[in-house]
């Protein structure tokens, strides 16, 4: 990719997305559920442009929705209503009327109370929800705490007991029918292990609930498929697919999976230009043009993201990263041996497809970035750089 000629194209800081990398990851993962019926429901928030969900919408995919304004998304960028899924521990009531509205596939509910408001709002409606219940199957995954999901100690889903009330009482609604089973223990999981015990949990419940004669059809394994940020070791789809499907033997159901930095975190890559260097007494910085609010991973997470000077092959010495934002969590890399830098140098920060640009904000007032696509060797801008002018317009009016 000629970062150079983007960057001089587009401007900094800059996001570029390589499609053809995002294609070949959701072919893998299609392929490696290949003997069964399957939904790949990309997860909206790991990167929610437009473009990039119309990618995948092309490419048959569903998507995986946590607000309504992520579900309006899906839909105005093609993707078909029986193909998305609305997910969130707290969905409001006019979320769920119109999620009901747009007849998408189900919602995926995460407590007993939940299951009231839906079904009071569908009974409004004189409509039958369908529904899926969120299990949470108690599993550590072995992940970072702040993106771990599947312990009782996390907020969302329900337990298994309480998930066997919900479907009986769903089973019996004439407003509600349940069609599916829903896990996700976390993110960013790099062992197999977790996965399939949660899955071989889940598929217990699957198999009590088919013995009940309640008719659910899609098992939905939720997203959470580690990518390599640095060099670790991590999981790869086949296997991934082998321990769900090994679970799921003896029974017919469609497998969902709502895999977000699966798809779009390698293929992503966030560029920034060098704007000065400064040495203390005992650090050296590289000051650029990005920043904290473009992305937030490094420091939120402690995240590992690789860095590279473009055209400078000779490391000089340790450094750190930083942006111009007036917190000292602003930085992307922390003593990553780096070359020597001159205004105007171009770094490239890895890895910054997913949870990037959908968590960026506009803090100290900065504009967020561009972000380009570029497939088959043409590049094309997806979103233009916020102005000032976007950053006040809402507020201007009201100045006294
Ligand atoms: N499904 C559900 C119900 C989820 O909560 C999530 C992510 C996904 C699917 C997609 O997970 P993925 O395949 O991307 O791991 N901002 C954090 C990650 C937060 C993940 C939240 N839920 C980060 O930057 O690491």
């Amino acid at each position: 990719m000629d970062f150079s000629s983007l960057a001089a194209k587009y401007g900094t800081p800059l996001y570029v997305y390589d499609f053809d990398h995002f294609k070949s990851r959701y072919e893998e993962l299609k392929e490696a559920f290949s003997g069964r019926k399957s939904l790949i429901c990309y997860a909206v928030k790991a990167n929610s442009n437009l473009s990039v969900i119309k990618l995948f919408a092309n490419l048959g995919a569903g998507a995986d929705c946590v607000s309504i304004g992520e579900v309006r998304r899906a839909l105005m960028a093609g993707v078909p209503k029986y193909k998305i899924i609305f997910s969130g521990v707290g969905k409001r009531d006019d979320e769920i009327e119109e999620a009901l509205k747009e007849d998408i596939l189900f919602l995926n509910l995460e407590s007993e109370a939940e299951m009231l408001r839906v079904e009071e709002i569908a009974r409004k409606m004189d409509k039958k929800a369908r529904i899926s219940v969120r299990v949470n199957p108690d599993i550590d995954p072995r992940t970072h705490p702040y993106i771990s999901t599947g312990l009782t100690e996390n907020k969302f889903g329900v337990d298994i007991e309480i998930a066997k009330k919900m479907y009986a009482y769903a089973g019996k609604s004439t407003h509600l029918e349940p069609v599916g089973i829903h896990f996700h223990i976390g993110s960013q999981l790099t062992e197999l292990e977790p996965i399939y015990e949660a899955a071989q949990k889940v598929s217990e419940l699957l198999k009590a609930l088919l013995a009940l004669k309640i008719d659910i059809k899609f098992f939905d394994v939720g997203g959470g498929l580690g990518v390599i940020y640095d060099n670790e070791e991590t999981i790869v789809p086949y296997d991934y697919a082998q321990a769900i499907l090994s679970t799921l033997s003896g029974t017919d159901v469609t497998i969902v999976c709502e895999p977000g930095r699966f798809m779009t975190a390698n293929g992503g890559y966030f560029l920034t230009k060098v704007l000065y260097e400064k040495t203390s007494k005992t650090k050296r910085f590289v000051i650029v043009d990005g920043a904290m609010n473009d992305l937030i991973r490094p420091t939120l997470y402690e995240a590992f993201h690789g860095v590279e000077v473009v055209g400078k092959e000779s490391v000089k010495s340790k450094a750190d990263i930083v942006g111009p934002i007036c917190e000292s969590g602003d930085f992307f890399a922390k003593d990553e041996e780096l070359a020597e830098t001159a205004h105007g140098d171009l770094v490239v920060i890895k890895s910054a497809g997913s949870y990037g640009f959908s968590m960026s904000s506009n803090y100290n007032t900065r504009p967020r970035a561009a972000e380009v696509a570029v497939e088959g060797g043409e590049d094309r801008m997806i979103r233009q750089r916020e102005s000032f002018e976007n950053l006040i317009a809402l507020e201007k009016d009201f100045l006294k």
